[in-house]
């Protein structure tokens, strides 16, 4: 390259506008780094430019547009023709992966993704660099910023959900569309793409089971408060003995003392286990304009710098169809004789072992809440099948994870 790199910019949006600025603002530091002064050569927005145009023109490509199309194409036909690519599009390196690594492989250029996965904290550098040589066992962490901010706040301040996602909208932390952050299709993604880089194996966003935070109802916040407890949606992606890995997104409850539960906010936190590491804790911004810019120049510098990081796919894993985990259940019933012997007998005959029961009377209906000691996934969503058709229920059954364990 010569001394002066030529950056075209693809996305006019929160964090395309964030990165040109700081682009600009830090190419003197970025010139000192790596060696070569970076120049915005263009920017591209859905509506305005001309893709070959800008393509000519720049030696770096950052897709910032979001979605997969056109951005697979851009991306692919960048690669292709050996301009380096970073992108922040968790969509496009989860679903198609595969393809852009072929393609950067073809025109020997670098792909880098660092700001597709927990925003500013630099996990994909620390998973696919730093760890590279060690056998991950656990990746495990709260990966959407939305989420987190909408959880918190409904707790915290006492806001209604639509007011929670309206203000993570105004600040910028929401997909355009957010519906992605609210299913959980958002963290899926990022699960999706840290699950291959940690354990070396094929994980694709089909392989993802995902549920969102749509469900979550005031109850079960107040439930949280009430035992101290924190409500988070987790991405986890782990080892399931020797050949296999689950890789999932859920809601849950955290106890005291658990290194996620004070993260809040819009803050992500990533969690990496492995025997001779024990676990390390990344925490930091996960959304935002500026904050994922930060990650964007990042990346910038390294592929000025040098470096090819690319998805090393070697190992044997496939995708566990079950695992275990500890639920909290929330019944409201009938008041009368024999319910919790009906409900506890289902649970019975699906080996669902109870750890405790709360009931609490409302007129002549209860509410139970009961959690689980850790079982088989699928045994429980059979159980679980089997109460919701109970005739004594008052409203559908209400479940959500629960992790115990505990961290000194
Ligand atoms: N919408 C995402 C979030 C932005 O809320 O975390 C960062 O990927």
């Amino acid at each position: 390259m010569s001394d002066e790199v030529l950056v075209g910019i693809l996305g006019k949006g929160t964090v395309g506008a964030a990165f040109k600025e700081l682009l600009e603002q830090r190419a003197g530091m970025v010139e000192e780094v790596a060696g070569a002064r970076p120049k915005v050569s263009g920017v591209l927005s859905r509506k305005r430019g001309d893709f070959d145009e800008l393509l000519a023109a720049s030696d770096v490509i950052v897709e910032l547009i979001g979605g997969t199309d056109p951005a697979r194409e851009y991306v692919i036909r960048a690669l292709r023709e050996g301009r380096h690519v970073v992108t922040a599009n968790k969509q496009l390196v989860a679903q198609h992966g595969d393809e852009l690594v072929a393609a950067a492989k073809e025109g020997g250029a670098q792909l880098r993704f660092e700001a597709a996965v927990a925003g500013a904290i630099p996990v994909i550098r620390v998973v696919q660099e730093s760890l590279g040589a060690i056998p991950i066992e656990k990746v495990f962490g709260i990966v959407n910023g939305t989420t987190n901010y909408i959880l918190t706040e409904m707790s915290r301040a006492g806001l209604s959900y639509e007011q929670a996602l309206e203000q993570a909208q105004d600040f910028g932390y929401a997909e355009a569309d957010p519906t992605d952050d609210v299913g959980g299709a958002d963290a899926a993604a990022k699960m999706a793409i840290l699950a291959r880089l940690a354990f070396g194996a094929p994980v694709a966003l089909d392989d993802v089971s995902y549920e969102g935070i749509e469900q979550i109802s005031p109850d079960d916040l107040a439930y949280a408060k009430e035992l101290g407890l924190s409500l988070k949606l987790l991405g986890v992606a782990e080892r399931v003995g020797d050949r296999q890995v689950s890789v999932r997104v859920f809601p849950c409850f955290l106890y005291p003392g658990h290194p996620l539960a004070p993260i809040e906010g819009p803050f992500n936190a990533v969690m990496v286990e492995a025997p001779t590491i024990t676990e390390i804790t990344m925490s930091g911004p996960g959304a935002g304009g500026p904050e994922t810019a930060s990650a964007v120049l990042g990346d910038v510098v390294s592929v000025i710098g040098g470096g090819s990081p690319l998805f090393e796919e070697n190992s044997k894993l496939t995708i566990a169809k079950d695992t275990e985990s500890a639920f909290y259940l929330h019944l409201e019933v009938e008041d009368r004789p024999g319910v919790l012997a009906k409900i506890t007998e289902i649970l019975g005959e699906a080996e669902v072992s109870v750890r405790s029961v709360v009931q609490r009377g409302m007129g002549d209906d209860a509410r139970l809440v009961m959690v689980m000691h850790e079982v088989s996934e699928r045994r429980f969503q059979s159980a679980l099948k089997k109460i919701a058709k109970l005739r004594f229920l008052r409203s559908p059954p209400r479940s959500i994870r629960v992790i115990e364990e505990e961290f000194v």
